[in-house]
Order: C-alpha cells, then sequence, then structure tokens
C-alpha cells in the first residue's frame, strides 16, 4: 500500500496524499482568514486606485480591477464564491478569482505588494473593526447597569469583603462599580484603536519597494490616520492584536466578576436576586431547580479569551523580524475571543436588564452580621472623642456580647452598653441603622444615596 508519495505510516491515515496534502492542511488559513473578505477585497481595491494615481498602472487597467474586486466581493457576500484550500489563504483566492473574471490584468494589482503588508493591513482593518463593535456592546451594557443602578440607588445591601458582610452599601453603589470598570474597559479599546490606526500597505515584503508609490493615499482611503514609518515594524509586529485581546481579557474579568456574582446571589443561600427565565434553565430532574447557566457560561468563557492572550503572546515571543508563518496563527485566537466577548456582553447585558433584586432580603442581609461595627465605632470615636483603636476594641466588646446574647447590636439595652463602656449615650442607636449607616457614607465617592444619585446623574449625561 506505501510507495513513496503516500501517507506517514505513523499518522498518515487520514490523508489521502502525501507530504504535500499535509504540507496543505498545516499551510492554508483560508479556513479563518475568509473572514478577512471585506477588508482585503477594500485594502486592494485602495492599492490599485492608488497604482492607477500614481501611473504605475494604467487607469484603465486600475478600473477593471477594482470593478472586478467588486463582482468579487459581492459574490463572497451572497455566499456564491468556491474557497479552494489550495489556493492557501483569503489573499490568493481573491485574486485567482479576479483573474477568472478580468483575465490577466488581475496579475498587476499585487504590483508593489506582497502578502505581507497584505494581511497585516487586513488585519488591522479587521480588529479595527471589532474594537468599535465592542464599543457599542460595552455601552449597551453600561446603560443596562445604570439603569439598575437608578432603581436602587438606596435599596440597602450588605457590602462584602472577604465574602464576608461587611459594610451595607447601596444596590446603586455595587451596580455603579461596574459602569466604571466598562467605562475603563471601553478607554483600553479606544486607546488600542487610536495606536492601530496606521497603515501597513506599501512595506510590501519587508523593505518597501522600488515602485513610486503613494502611502498617503491608501492610508487616507482605508481610514488609517497616516501610513507606518517603518516597514519592517509594519509587516512584523501583532502589538496591535495583542492589545486588543488584553483589552477583551480584562473586560471579560470584569464580566466574570459579576456574573460570579449572579451565581452566587441567586442561589437559594442568598435569594438576593431573581434571575429572568430567559436567562435561567431548568433542570432535567430536579424540579425546583433555576440554574444561571448563562452566568456561569460568562464566567467561563473569561478563560477562553484570556487563554486567547496567551496563545498569540506565545507565538509572538521570541520571534525574528520581520514576517514568519507562525504569525498566520494570529487570527483564530482573535477572532474567536472577539466573538466569544460580543456574545458575552450581549448575554450580560441581558442578564442585567431583566434581573430583579430582592428589596427585603437585601436589607435583612445587610443588617446582620454586625454591618454597622463600623459605624458604631466611628460614633465612639465622634460622641465621646475616643482614640479609634480603643473604639474598635469597645465595639469589638460590644460585638462578642451581642454574639453571645444570639442578638444584633441594636438589640444590646443601653445598660449592657455602659457595662462595655459608661460613656455611651442613647443617640448611639442612630447609627446602628442600615440606612444612617449609608447615608452617612457621603464621602466622595462613597455609598450614600446623594453620593450615587450625584454619579448616576454624571453617567447619564456622559452616556446620553
Ligand atoms: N496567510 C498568511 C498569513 O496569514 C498571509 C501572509 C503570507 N505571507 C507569506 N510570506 N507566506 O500570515
Amino acid at each position: 500500500m506505501h510507495d513513496d508519495r503516500s501517507a506517514n505510516r505513523m499518522w498518515g491515515g487520514r490523508f489521502a496524499g502525501g507530504p504535500d496534502a499535509i504540507m496543505e492542511a498545516i499551510n492554508a488559513s483560508i479556513g479563518f482568514d475568509r473572514r478577512l473578505a471585506a477588508e482585503d477585497i477594500a485594502g486592494s481595491r485602495a492599492h490599485a486606485a492608488m497604482l492607477g494615481a500614481t501611473g504605475i498602472i494604467s487607469d484603465s487597467d486600475s478600473r477593471a480591477i477594482r470593478e472586478g474586486l467588486l463582482t468579487v466581493l459581492s459574490e463572497i457576500e451572497r455566499g456564491d464564491f468556491a474557497f479552494s484550500t489550495a489556493l492557501e489563504d483569503i489573499h490568493m483566492n481573491v485574486e485567482a478569482r479576479l483573474a477568472a473574471l478580468i483575465g490577466p490584468v488581475a496579475g498587476r494589482l499585487h504590483t508593489a505588494r506582497s502578502r505581507n503588508d497584505q494581511v497585516a493591513t487586513d488585519f488591522r482593518l479587521w480588529v479595527r473593526g471589532q474594537c468599535d463593535a465592542v464599543d457599542g456592546a460595552l455601552v449597551a451594557l453600561m446603560r443596562a447597569f445604570l439603569a439598575q443602578a437608578e432603581a436602587g440607588a438606596d435599596m440597602v445591601m450588605p457590602g462584602f469583603t472577604h465574602l464576608q458582610v461587611a459594610q451595607p452599601v447601596t444596590w446603586g453603589h455595587h451596580m455603579l462599580a461596574y459602569v466604571e470598570m466598562l467605562a475603563r474597559d471601553r478607554g483600553r479599546f479606544r486607546d488600542a484603536r487610536a495606536r492601530m490606526n496606521e497603515s501597513p500597505l506599501g512595506a510590501a515584503a519587508l523593505a518597501g519597494t522600488s515602485f513610486p508609490i503613494d502611502r498617503e493615499m491608501t492610508a487616507r482611503e482605508l481610514g488609517f490616520d497616516r501610513p507606518m514609518a517603518n516597514s519592517i515594524d509594519a509587516v512584523s509586529d501583532r502589538d496591535f492584536a495583542l492589545e486588543f485581546l488584553s483589552a477583551a481579557a480584562i473586560c471579560a474579568t470584569h464580566l466574570s466578576r459579576f456574573a460570579e456574582e449572579l451565581v452566587i446571589w441567586s442561589s437559594a443561600q442568598f435569594r438576593f436576586v431573581r434571575l429572568s427565565d430567559r436567562f435561567s434553565t431548568g433542570s432535567s430532574i430536579m424540579p425546583q431547580k433555576r440554574n444561571p447557566d448563562a452566568a456561569e457560561l460568562v464566567r467561563a468563557k473569561t478563560g477562553r479569551i484570556a487563554g486567547a492572550l496567551v496563545a498569540l503572546l506565545t507565538v509572538m515571543k521570541g520571534l525574528p523580524l520581520a514576517y514568519s508563518k507562525d504569525m498566520q496563527e494570529d487570527k483564530e485566537p482573535v477572532f474567536d475571543a472577539a466573538d466569544t466577548l460580543m456574545l458575552a456582553l450581549a448575554a450580560m447585558e441581558g442578564m442585567v436588564r431583566d434581573l430583579r433584586p430582592d428589596p427585603a432580603a437585601l436589607r435583612q442581609a445587610a443588617a446582620a452580621g454586625f454591618s454597622t461595627a463600623t459605624d458604631l465605632a466611628d460614633w465612639l470615636v465622634r460622641a465621646l472623642g475616643l482614640p479609634f483603636r480603643e473604639a474598635h476594641h469597645v465595639t469589638g466588646a460590644l460585638v462578642r456580647l451581642a454574639e453571645e446574647k444570639g442578638c444584633d447590636l441594636a438589640d444590646l439595652s443601653l445598660e449592657e452598653m455602659r457595662s462595655v463602656h459608661p460613656g455611651i449615650q442613647p443617640q448611639v442607636y442612630d447609627v446602628l441603622g442600615v440606612d444612617n449607616s449609608v447615608a452617612s457614607r457621603a464621602s466622595y465617592g462613597g455609598t450614600a444615596p446623594d453620593q450615587v444619585r450625584r454619579q448616576i446623574a454624571r453617567w447619564k449625561e456622559a452616556l446620553g
């Protein structure tokens, strides 16, 4: 069975032919880089227009190429295009089809260009488009959090540290924490977009070209701010994709934290929130269950996105300049991370929009666990002039007393309090309530409903 051209005995079973079929399988990128078709054709059309304008090719050839490319684009958009693995990648697939449509003139398109600057251009355009798409999704999610914040600006809930009840906060304040995080995510995508918006086109293979090209023209045509200034850099760096993935990984990490909170809060032990039916599932065996699957999946998909960042960092690490075929491995992680992030953002927006907090459960939990102990200590400082360390100690003794009696701090009698510190006045009870506690935290950025409303107003203005 095995002649010289047949597949390797050890691992070639699934290949029909010899090493050339295996080479094709490992070499081809058309299976995934077909997603760059629109960008590839936009880049080629800009290049062809420039070749015509500079007289490098004739006007009529330039026009024929650009019109032919539009036909190719519409075929691809209609799903009426036969992608060929033998033609390796999107660049050669498009060019081969162009040749079939307009004849040998198509061969003039690749003057003063290489697939190296071509793919760098395509990919930059694609990632730039994703930055814009993610920005829109982030704004939508911020608006959903903002609506929650507004509805619960003074809804008291427990604030946690170490997942232990720490101090009462408001629902609005907690929601706005995510608005802040997502706003920084927007900033990261915006910064990355601004930095990546330079054109590699015209760098050719790595050294530039001997033809009198006009890189300003193609840059302008493709919406880039300027041509990249170093042709070696232009074809060899993928830092723009890494920045996109870093921003995506950080953003997904933010989403995963709220996803985790939803999982905890919707559990029977907490009952802080109810997720809508739209974003919950039942169990096939346990009829009582409402599982927060969408939240769990948002939490889990963060792993994929962070993984994509690590994958591309690892591909790029130690690569000598300029282009190496290793860099073909840049696309799949970025495509997958972008798709996954967009899905996670949409799922999270839906969950946040539908989310119903339970004010009674939140209030009850906020009052439990001696959450106003800090308020008591602060009162001892303010009213009795105790040093904070001593006030902390006195409060600790009062918490111990309440714990022994199995009651809350507010349930201790004045006598019991005075047994710990004789100076305590009846006004102490004012600070032990959760509403007073949150209202008192009126420092800038604090949880007091007045502060929260001020921040809500600021965000409403900012988001329009
Ligand atoms: N498919 C290739 C990639 O994605 C295009 C560039 C090929 N360049 C080359 N010199 N073989 O990187």
